[in-house]
Formats: C-alpha cells, structure tokens, sequence
C-alpha cells in the first residue's frame, strides 16, 4: 500500500543508495517544492548535503529571515545564505524589457551559484524540487517560449551535476503532504508559489529601490488581509503588482495627489497551467484598497485584475 510513510522511507533509502558518502548541493529558495526536496535530503545523507540561498533582493517581506530562522534553527540545514541584492540591483539597473529582466537575473543567479559550489570543492549530486507537472510542461515548446522560467538548469559543462529529484513523481498536494509528514511548519508547507525573479517581475517597467519598497509594503498587506480573511490556503496564488510606468491623479485630505497605481492580482488554479481570477469578496477588497492607499505612501489607487488564464499569464510579466 502507498502511504506518505513509506514513500519518504523509500526515498531516503534510494537517495542513501545513489549519494554514498559524496556531496549534495541544494538551491534552497524556501518555497514549498525546494523545501521539501532539501528536509528528505538531508534527513538521508545529513551534513553531506549544503542548501545555498540566495536573496537577491526581491523577496517579499521579512521572507529571507523566516527562511533562513526556519531551515537553521527547526532543522540545522547546512545553509549558506548569500546577500546578493546590490549585484542583482545592478543587473536590472534600467531594464525595463520583461524578458531581458528574466534572463538577467536568471544568469546572475547562476553565476553566484556556480560560485558558492565551487567554494565547496567537489559537489557531485545537485537536489532539484522538480515535480511531475514541470516534467511533463517542460517538454512542451510553448511553456518555453512565452516566458524564461528561471531554475538552476543552464548551469555550464563543468557544472554537470547528477540530478537527485525525490519529488519527481508528484503532485504539489503531494509534495505538501510530503513536507508536513517531515515536520516541515505549515508557513512554508502551504506556502503559494512564488517565482524565481521575485518581485523584479512585479513591477512592470524599470526597477528602483524605492519601488520595491512600495510594492514589499503593498504586497504585505494583500497577503495579510488575505490570511486574516481566512483565503490564503483556498488561493493558488495572491499579490500585488506595481505598474510603475503609470501614475494618475487622485485626493486626499484636501490635496491632488499623483501617484502609482497597485494592481491586486489573486488567482485559483490547480497546477498554474490555466487559471481563473478569484472571486474575493467587496468587503475584503474594500479593506485590502484603504489600506494600500492610506498606509503605502506614493500609492493613490488599487485596481483589481479580473482576467483569467488564459488569455492572461498569472504573473504580469
Ligand atoms: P504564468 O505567469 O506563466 O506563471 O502564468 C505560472 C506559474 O509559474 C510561476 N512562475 C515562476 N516560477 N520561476 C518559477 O519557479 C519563474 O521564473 C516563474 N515565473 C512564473 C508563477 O508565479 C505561476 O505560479
């Protein structure tokens, strides 16, 4: 009988088989799928295995310190955490093309991560959180095409690793299952998913720090209502965006104001490949406008996007 138990059992006594007593590496960005793929790992092969983090300055609020309390204190990851956020600041420094973006942080996140596996001297095995669905669309040309995912394939000849991918054979829900088994906190095992780029691929047109800023603050608060309103769980996805080629005019108090725009965006799916936009209730939308307006300063307007995928993409760029 297939159980939770005895697939982690499997797994750890097949990734024990195929390691030996060589070194794993691991790029760990705390979302749902790398965060389980890392815990099974090393619950088979320990101190052999060092997670790589790498913060490039577009993660979410407060994300990069719960990652990084969880992983060393709950569970003594070996974690290497890089601060990279002024190199990838200077990659994307007047980019404004969505694609050029993508590729830009995509090829620095390699470039670092190349670095920190050879700091490590020989690494054989390289742990990836790939899941059925991904092997089943990377295989379509159209999943390519319309937006570079970003992920550690691309790596350089010499950076040939032997794959090791425990969760290759399920589904998200699975692979959730899979990580409470392992203990892994509900913040992390329920977490939406997340993209690669983090917000650089939010704010649609150049990046500044200051616009970050704003759209770290405004993104907060979506994702807090949306706890608060109980939904967190019952969406694929909920965010903001920050189209910061536009501004328009507003009030408040007795001034004009003008201002950004924030984009809400709040999807259901079951595996990203369609999507429809959610039906979140007035009132929640209502809390989730005064708030971004009244406590997100250079905002002055919240839209709401009502269109599904297809013909939208989830993410706005
Ligand atoms: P789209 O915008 O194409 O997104 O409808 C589908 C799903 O993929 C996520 N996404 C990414 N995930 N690296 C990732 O790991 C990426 O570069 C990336 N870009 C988009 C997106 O958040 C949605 O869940």
């Amino acid at each position: 009988e297939w159980t939770m138990e005895s697939f982690i059992e499997n797994q750890i006594k097949l990734i024990r088989d195929k390691v030996g007593d060589h070194r794993v590496l691991c790029a760990l960005s705390g979302g749902v799928d790398s965060s389980v793929a890392a815990v099974l790992v090393n619950k088979a092969v320990g101190d052999q295995l060092t997670c790589v983090y790498v913060d490039h300055g577009f993660m979410r609020k407060n994300e990069s310190a719960e990652v990084k309390k969880i992983f060393t204190e709950q569970f003594q990851l070996n974690l290497v955490f890089v601060d990279a956020s002024e190199r990838f600041m200077s990659k994307v420094e007047g980019v404004s093309d969505p694609e050029t973006k993508r590729k830009g942080i995509g090829n620095e996140f390699i470039r670092l991560f190349e670095d920190e596996a050879r700091k490590l001297g020989k690494v054989d095995f390289l742990v990836q959180g790939t899941l059925y669905p991904d092997i089943v669309e990377s295989g379509t040309e159209t999943a390519e095409t319309i937006k570079s995912h970003h992920n550690v394939g691309g790596l350089p000849e010499d950076m040939r690793f032997e794959l090791i991918e425990p969760l290759r054979m399920l589904f998200k829900d699975e692979v959730r299952e899979v990580g409470r088994e392992l203990g892994i906190p509900d913040e992390i095992v329920s977490r939406q998913p997340f993209p690669g780029p983090g917000l650089a691929i939010r704010i649609l047109g150049e990046i500044t720090r200051e616009k970050l800023d704003i759209l770290r603050e405004a993104d907060a608060i979506v994702l807090d209502e949306i706890r608060k309103a109980g939904l967190y769980k019952e969406l694929w996805q909920s965010f903001a965006v920050l189209p910061s080629t536009i501004k328009s005019v507003g009030v408040m108090g007795d001034g004009r104001t003008y201002a950004y725009p924030i984009i809400v965006r709040a999807v259901t799916s079951e595996d990203a490949m369609t999507a429809d936009w959610a039906r979140l209730p007035y009132d929640l939308m209502e809390k989730i406008s005064n708030r971004i307006v009244n406590e997100v300063t250079g905002v002055n307007r919240v839209i709401y996007d009502i269109t599904s995928k297809p013909p939208g993409t989830i993410e706005w760029e």
